[in-house]
């Protein structure tokens, strides 16, 4: 049975719940997953799976978190064409400018995002958020 990724960030927590629901949706869809904070794990480590999630929340100006999410998926970016990527994360009080900034950077690369959009929340995720995380989880277990 392959495992799945979602790797994450998260400052206060948001994110984080997210990416530990999406990882009960892959679970829920019969397969194994490895919810993973960004720190643990390098480019390589993802160099090679064609299916995983990424999660970060809006940070600096409708921006990736700098010192970690932004030079991962910079060292992904060679390696993501092909792959299918869910994305998500929190926000406080922007537009999803960075969400869509991020769908579009990784489409370019070539890569597929599943649900053809990332899943976003303001601040902390209310029920509905935790459902589409949860089926997230699904729909990439499904692939
Ligand atoms: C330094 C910093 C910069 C932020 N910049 C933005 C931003 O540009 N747009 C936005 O909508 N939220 C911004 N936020 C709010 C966070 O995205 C929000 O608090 C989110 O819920 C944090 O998620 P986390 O708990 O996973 O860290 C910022 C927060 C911090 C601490």
């Amino acid at each position: 049975m392959s495992k799945i990724y979602v790797v994450y960030w998260s400052g206060t927590g948001n994110t984080k719940s997210m990416a530990d629901k999406i990882g009960e949706g892959i679970e829920a869809g019969g397969k194994e997953v490895q919810v993973t904070d960004v720190s643990d794990i390098s480019p390589e480590g993802l160099k090679d799976e064609a299916v995983y999630a990424l999660g970060c929340p809006s940070m600096g100006a409708e921006e990736l978190e700098e010192d970690s999410m932004e030079p991962f998926v910079a060292g992904l970016l060679p390696f993501v064409a092909g792959k299918k990527i869910g994305l998500f994360g929190s926000y406080g009080w922007g537009n999803c400018e960075w969400m869509r900034d991020w769908e579009e950077r990784l489409k370019k690369a070539g890569a597929e995002i599943v649900l053809e959009e990332g899943v976003t929340c303001l601040n902390d995720p209310d029920s509905e958020t935790l459902d589409k995380c949860l089926e997230l989880g699904k729909a990439l277990a499904a692939l």
